[in-house]
């Protein structure tokens, strides 16, 4: 039996879309067991219990990555991370599944390896990357290949996640984003997202605000997350260091001072999570 546990995931930070991440203290624990043939999902949700799985496809994209046949297996999973919520769940299941597929075949596949697997189901390497490698990440496609780097960030911050009760597919959320940027966007972004990685490294937090402001997803984005505007206001009575959109959405996340007291936190019937970075990523937990 292979446990294998991967952390939830804030792909974009504001202005570091489809490039910066981070991994959260979430997880998801998918467990493999090897069977004659075929696959067999246990306690996974009717809806994602066959062979579309992402969990199973990326384990059959790393059997055929290493040449090798797909073996048979039992997958269950305990899933913490919310879905379609910008957290990063299908993240977590494609490197769970490959982290899965090669421990079953005893391989044991570089992290550069495992991210080109990833990436060709997942399409983005922002969530893959840190929730593989753990922590705040950079990651970007060269020629095909990732590169990426774990930031030596001062984590000084909590970060609340505002979870509404309804989905947004990535999809979706792609298909809103315009194809083309004004030059003047462009050049906000850039700007906004190296000072995010300076302000984060330095722990010099006056920054934040400024540093997390989007002009290439978020604008777009907010229109489809119902409560936007009024989170917003909510958010800004809190005091909070800054906010953005989690990934795709549409989770709002907060960032406050670590155990500042922000009070008795509500907002309509979303789920308020405090969360911290996971600064280990993916893990193989057990394997008897
Ligand atoms: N960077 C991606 C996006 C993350 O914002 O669309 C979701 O896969």
């Amino acid at each position: 039996m292979i446990k294998v546990k991967v952390p939830a995931t804030s792909a974009n930070i504001g202005s570091g879309f489809d490039t910066l991440g981070m991994a959260l203290s979430i997880n998801n624990v998918i467990t493999f067991k090897e069977i004659e043939s075929g696959v067999v999902f246990e306690d996974i949700d009717e809806e994602y219990a066959d062979e579309n799985n992402l969990i199973y496809r990326a384990m059959l994209a790393t059997w055929k990555y290493l040449n090798m046949e797909p073996k048979g297996v039992s997958i269950s999973a305990e899933e913490n991370i919310p879905i379609s919520r910008g957290l990063g769940s299908s993240a977590a299941c494609i490197i769970g599944g490959i982290l899965g597929a090669m421990t079953m075949v005893d391989k044991n596949l570089a992290n550069g390896q495992i991210l080109k697997i990833a990436m060709s189901i997942e399409g983005h390497p922002d969530n893959i990357t840190p929730a593989l490698i753990g922590g705040l990440t950079i990651a970007t496609t060269v020629n095909n290949k990732i590169e990426f780097m774990k930031l030596d960030i001062k984590d000084q911050y909590d970060f609340y996640a505002f979870i509404p009760p309804f989905k947004i597919s990535t999809e979706e959320a792609r298909k809103i984003l315009p194809k083309t940027i004004p030059l003047e966007d462009a050049v906000h972004n850039v700007s906004r997202a190296a000072m995010l990685v300076g302000t984060l490294m330095s722990g010099r937090q006056e920054f934040l605000k400024v540093a997390l402001e989007d002009k290439l997803h978020q604008p777009y984005r907010s229109k489809l997350i119902d409560g936007y505007d009024e989170l917003i206001e909510y958010l800004k009575e809190l005091k909070l260091l800054g906010h953005f959109i989690s990934g795709a959405g549409p989770t709002v996340i907060g960032m406050a001072e670590r155990d500042q007291n922000l009070g008795e936190l509500s907002f309509r019937d979303w789920e308020i999570v405090k969360l911290n970075i996971d600064h280990e990523g993916a893990k193989i937990i057990k394997s008897v």
